[in-house]
């Protein structure tokens, strides 16, 4: 994020003394990216970010995978993973379960209801698609409002917590980690990071927070996932003072939400390829919402995809609205996920296309990511798999 923001008190020259009204010296610390020569923030906090009082394993439950071998095209239907009643006893962070990943990025689910502990993925950014619900992201930068349709974008390392507002039901969430930074897609920005005219989004449409958010505690629990040998582990630390005491901060890099509704699709006379509906990137990966439009105005078009091979990547599809024309048939919904690996050509099921023609607007909503390396299924995969969309398109099986 290269789009400047300022919250709360900051001195008026980085580096020098900043004092409260005692006298007492604020503590500096610069949060930055890439080793000091990328984003960064300056946070001035009330008490030492470092003074740690204790650290413990955090056991992150089941992290494991396993190979999508033999390779089949899967639908996954997430809304089987959590029952409702439950969610006022899950939270956004130790609830969550893993449904794909491998070592670029890793993709859950969670119905939360309830308050999450303090958290910070040391591991990457996170971008969270909120699928429905609405509440609070409190951070160490200050309160991020959350509701339907947001991606909420949260820098690695940032401590937070989910506060889903329970009184409107729980927040089913759609949490995706990178293993890296997640950002707008280059190719949107200028050479100094602003959006630019071509861009499907721009910096009026991200939501940071506005004000400082501070807490008063003692010997505060903060769940830390990070890298470990055995892959992502975690750590309980508790620190002697409440994380939430950041008078003020300045920079570039600070969580923010962008709603699914603000993306302004990119149409065209025929079919538009995926990259059009890229809302961010990371390493090895993107992130695409496939939104309400007018679909393709040539006399001859046919709105649904041609048929594709991903011959580089994976592809995953997560269904949350409208009705995706393309699936028609197939079983798939909302709440669905599909995932077509690469080495499968795939595209739209028998009597799509004919069904298509004529269309000129599409309700669907859907978030993508791609990956460039193959993703692996986590158990909330296994759990939640349908057992036969790879034979839709044939319509039968023989093995
Ligand atoms: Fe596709």
């Amino acid at each position: 994020m290269a789009y400047y923001r300022r919250v709360g008190e900051v001195p008026g020259k980085r580096h020098t003394q900043f004092r409260d009204s005692e006298g007492v010296l604020r503590y500096e610390e610069l949060m930055g990216e890439e080793g000091f020569t990328s984003d960064s923030s300056l946070l001035y906090h009330r008490t030492i970010p470092s003074a740690i009082v204790g650290s413990e394993i955090w056991d992150l439950g089941e992290q494991s995978t396993l190979p999508n071998h033999p390779m089949k095209p899967r639908h996954l239907r997430l809304h089987e993973l959590f029952a409702v009643d439950e969610a006022a006893g899950i939270d956004a962070v130790t609830g969550r379960r893993l449904v794909l990943g491998n070592g670029d990025v890793r993709i859950g689910y969670v119905v939360a209801g309830a308050v999450s502990p303090y958290y910070r993925n040391s591991i990457g950014d996170e971008c969270v698609y909120v699928e429905s619900g609405h509440g609070v992201v409190e951070t160490i930068f200050g309160v991020l409002p959350y509701r339907t349709g947001d991606f909420v974008v949260i820098p690695r390392a940032t401590t937070h917590r989910w506060v889903p507002d329970a009184a409107e039901g729980p927040s089913r969430l759609y949490p995706i980690e990178g293993n890296s930074h997640i950002a707008p897609p280059k190719r949107y920005l200028s050479r100094f990071g602003q959006l630019l005219e071509h861009a499907p989004y721009c910096e009026r449409d991200l939501y940071g927070p506005d004000e400082p958010l501070l807490a008063e505690g003692a010997d505060v629990e903060v769940l830390v996932k990070h890298r470990g040998s055995t892959g992502v582990v975690g750590t309980r630390f508790t620190y002697a003072d409440h994380p939430f005491d950041v008078v003020g901060w300045d920079g570039c890099l600070y969580p923010y939400t962008f709603n699914v509704e603000d993306f302004m699709p990119i149409t065209g006379k025929v079919h538009q390829p995926p990259p059009v509906h890229q809302v961010f990137e990371g390493d090895n990966f993107v992130v695409c919402a496939f939104v309400p439009r007018k679909v393709d105005y040539h006399p001859l078009s046919i709105p649904v995809p041609y048929y594709h091979s991903n011959v580089d990547s994976d592809e995953v599809m997560f269904y949350v609205g409208g009705d995706y024309a393309a699936r028609k048939g197939s079983g798939i919904g909302i709440g669905s996920v599909s995932l077509h690996p690469g080495g499968h050509a795939h595209g739209p099921q028998p009597g799509a296309m004919e069904a298509s023609i004529g269309v000129q607007q599409v309700d669907e909503l859907a978030v993508m990511v791609d990956t460039f390396r193959p993703l692996e299924l986590g158990e909330a995969a296994t759990a939640s798999d349908d057992g036969v969309y790879a034979w839709v398109w044939a319509g039968r099986k023989i093995r």
